[in-house]
């Protein structure tokens, strides 16, 4: 009998038995320094963390007391793969905020609109397809598309969102060598990382684009009613029915810790999507479901999300004039909504090499590479204004300009480089350089 010999690695003894889809279950490269930010004397413009300290907490609690009150025994038991119909028929009237007529029983709940994400790609996604997504593009919905093996292909955005004659060239250049492309995954408003919002025009031209390419689009919406100044365009689920699954979300307008988001899908793939949610979990959260429709119900929810906006604009202009007077020579978009400022910052500087200065020097920001799965990104960083005060958001900027003036020094010591504000050679003028 031959000796079996050990394999996997030391860390790990399972190694070799995984299937081949984990291997796309990556831990992100600056997991452990966001560790590390999580301490309370570190200004974190990094995470997307909602302010839920501005809800009414007493209407949450009166929700959460009338429930177990008169419903108790529904709350605390399973019920049905698609979710409540009364939750259902209240996300009709949260999607009409945005143009979007349903019917309410083509609506799947699901556990967060990340999880929504998860069952579209179960559904659709085989190894080698491919998803056309902005570049950049929400990096937790790339981790899903890679571990169903996709590969993710960027098509470049400006400040008005997606380019469509980029996406026309990128659907070409991937059926030329072959490719299958499965989807189209798009956050056209308030984008998360890049700030920008899809204009109207474009949405048109977009879903024309979809439409004569047979690709199905994956509109995904966490952010549209989260707006400053004027609401986003309607959504591309206004417009098309059946070539579009719109993903929305409690999350950004109530509270993630429900995990309440929807999926809403043309009806055979709503079928489809029944059967995966079932399979995955057999039904959404009775209790968070029941919790959000009765705060639906009795709390003034618009008005919830008008003071949510007001806080995240006020935090918002706190962070561009923070920029404007420390890092004059970066440029970035300026959003009229959501959560994120996508920073372009000039040549001689790679973010991700310098989050760990910068958490040593008490601020944390996602670096750029996060967002891109082709290493892309380097110039950019993403500073999100949801959670800290304009304080925090001002006192965060201001140490951020520290550490860049203290990476250029190190930089001009060691590469000869030459400063960045003699030349000026390095700078961006238009957000468009994002792409
Ligand atoms: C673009 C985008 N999609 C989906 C999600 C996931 O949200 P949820 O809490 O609904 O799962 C997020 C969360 O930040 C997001 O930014």
């Amino acid at each position: 009998m031959t000796e079996q010999l050990p394999t996997g690695t030391n860390l790990d003894p399972w190694f070799d038995h995984y299937a081949e889809r984990a291997a796309g279950l990556r831990a992100s490269e600056v997991r452990a320094l966001f560790a590390v930010a999580s301490r309370p004397e570190v200004v974190s413009l990094a995470g997307g963390m909602p302010f839920v300290s501005a809800l009414p907490e007493d209407l949450v609690q009166g929700s959460i007391d009338e429930v177990m009150r008169t419903e108790g025994p529904v709350a605390l038991q399973y019920g049905s793969g698609q979710g409540f119909p009364r939750l259902r028929e209240q996300i009709l009237d949260v999607m009409a905020l945005e143009g979007i007529r349903a019917n309410a029983d083509d609506i799947v709940v699901t556990t967060g609109s990340q999880h929504a994400l998860e069952l579209v790609s179960k559904l659709f996604l085989d190894p080698g397809d491919v998803v056309l997504a902005e570049g950049p593009s929400y990096v937790t919905a790339m981790v899903i598309f890679r571990s169903y093996q996709a590969d993710v292909d960027h098509v470049p955005m400006d400040e008005h969102g997606l380019i469509p004659e980029a996406l026309r060239e990128h659907i070409a250049a991937l059926r030329s060598q072959g490719r299958t492309i499965k989807l189209l995954y798009t956050i056209p408003s308030f984008h998360n990382p890049a700030g920008v919002t899809l204009s109207w025009e474009r949405r048109l031209e977009i879903l024309q684009i979809a439409r004569e390419n047979d690709i199905l689009v994956l509109e995904d919406n966490p952010y549209g009613l989260l707006y400053f100044d004027r609401p986003a365009p309607d959504a591309l689920r206004s417009v098309e029915e059946e070539g579009v699954i719109y993903l929305g979300t409690f999350s950004k307008t109530l509270a993630p810790g429900f995990r309440v988001g929807w999926a809403l899908a043309p009806h055979a793939i709503r079928e489809k999507l029944v059967l995966a949610n079932e399979a995955a979990i057999l039904c959404p959260s009775s209790f968070s479901q029941l919790v959000i429709s009765k705060y639906l119900e009795t709390a003034d929810w618009k008005g919830q999300i008008n003071t949510f906006r007001g806080v995240y604009h006020e935090r918002k202009n706190a962070m561009i004039s923070a920029l404007e007077e420390h890092l004059p020579e970066f440029s970035w978009t300026n959003p009229h909504g959501g959560f994120y400022v996508w920073v372009t910052m000039p040549e001689p500087l790679d973010s991700k090499a310098m989050l760990p200065r910068a958490v040593k020097e008490l601020v944390a920001f996602t670096p750029g590479t996060a967002f891109y799965g082709d290493g892309g990104g380097r110039q950019n960083l993403r500073l999100s204004f949801c959670y800290p005060t304009s304080d925090q958001i001002r006192l965060g900027v201001r140490r951020l300009a520290n550490v860049v003036r203290g990476e250029l020094d190190l930089l001009e010591t060691f590469a000869g480089t030459g400063s960045l504000t003699d030349t000026g050679a390095h700078r961006f003028t238009t957000p468009t350089d994002m792409a």
